[in-house]
């Protein structure tokens, strides 16, 4: 890689931004274009749970492992990017309720729990009574629930903030408004052409532009990001004295993720809907069902707002992570898990661009693993 070169990087969301950010802390010249407002696109929109043991996905054990390893990492992520990012992030550590409300749902939950404990995870399973001892908000008659003390959050809007900060701070050059039509693949000179028709060569492209990715021309169909986008519908409920909600608590319909700042995150619905971000009754209703019947207290909340986010994606639901054409890698498709696997994704993705090293924790996710079949179930 041409060291006299930027890095480029195509999209500035979460994994765009961290991604920039640790490159240009390893002295690098970085780049970053975004097609609107820096993080304001999924990453702007999601819950920020860091919840690898309650979302973990029966046949998923290297998604797992990942996301594991990336909390791991989270504490040191956070404390050099408070530093760095001059404002505080919203760090919880207060774990995660899976609740069950009927006797269906504690079955399904009771196969989860035998799971989690055979992947030797620190999870509880509790009674409804024991569970609203650690949170006296859930409903008083649940039928079980369990307990995932090693699952954590952040306030994924402040993350942003911090992120793009830290990023301007080291020297990070970030251009908003500004969209990338194209990729041009090349082992010593890779490109982008702006929507513009400007072309920007690059050291190395990396291509963290979530659901927009597949729309980036120029790469071999083979080779185009397989992610599609998955519609997620969510509410903002103000929480109010006495209502205190401490920790996440996930039921079969619903999650609720209570932030410091006194907004109350209820999400989200799964929907494939393609590009369209339209709230809807449905959708809205459904949530606050499955929220109202395990927290009742939200009856009373204010909402304050309602949006659809799109989730990137992949065909087996893990990220595309490294090369995808000669100077083009991938740091894309991480679907529910954006906020979580940013600093795993960070920190690996730089690593194979400044080292040519592809890591043992990247090697599973090769966005090439697709590329016997390389038709994905949405369209284009
Ligand atoms: N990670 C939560 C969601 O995608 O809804």
């Amino acid at each position: 890689m041409s060291t006299s070169k930027p890095i480029v990087i195509v999209g500035g969301g979460v994994i765009g931004l961290a991604t920039g950010w640790t490159l240009a802390r390893a002295g690098r010249e970085v780049v970053v274009f975004d097609r609107g407002e820096a993080g304001r696109g999924t990453s702007w929109l999601a819950a920020g749970m860091l919840a690898p043991d309650a979302e973990i996905g029966f046949e998923e054990e290297e998604l797992y492992h990942l996301s594991r390893e990336s909390l791991r990492r989270w504490p040191a992520f956070v404390a050099s990017l408070e530093d760095e990012g001059a404002q505080q992030v919203d760090y919880r550590t207060d774990g995660t309720l899976i609740v069950a409300d009927d006797r269906d749902s504690a079955v399904t939950l009771r196969r989860l729990y035998t799971f989690q404990q055979e992947q030797g995870l620190a999870v509880d399973w509790l009674t409804g009574a024991e569970a609203l001892e650690i949170e006296p908000f859930l409903a008083p008659r649940l039928a079980a629930a369990v307990f995932s003390s090693g699952d954590h959050q952040v306030d994924n809007r402040r993350l942003i903030g911090a992120l793009r900060e830290a990023f301007l701070r080291q020297g990070g050059t970030l251009h908003e408004q500004t969209g990338i039509r194209a990729l041009v693949p090349d082992e010593r000179r890779p490109a982008v052409i702006a929507e513009a028709g400007a072309r920007v060569d690059a050291g190395v492209v990396i291509v963290a532009a979530g659901v927009w990715s597949r729309q980036l021309e120029g790469l071999e169909e083979t080779a185009r990001p397989a992610v599609r986008p998955v519609k997620g519908q969510m509410i903002e409920l103000r929480m109010e004295a006495p209502f205190g909600l401490r920790h996440v608590v996930r039921g079969p319909q619903a999650y609720l993720a209570p932030k410091s700042d006194g907004r109350l995150l209820v999400g989200a619905t799964n929907e494939e809907m393609g590009f369209d971000t339209r709230v809807t009754a449905g959708g809205l209703f459904r949530l606050l069902e499955g929220a109202w019947e395990v927290v009742p207290g939200i009856y009373d909340l204010p909402v304050a707002d309602t949006w659809a986010g799109l989730r990137p994606g992949s065909r087996d639901h893990a990220p595309l992570l490294g090369h995808a054409a000669p100077g083009i890698v991938l740091a894309t498709g991480h679907y529910r898990h954006g906020i979580l696997l940013a600093p795993v994704t960070a920190q690996e993705i730089a690593l194979l661009v400044l080292t040519g090293e592809t890591s043992p924790w990247l090697k599973p996710f090769s966005p090439l693993r697709f590329s016997v079949h390389p038709s994905i179930p949405s369209p284009t």
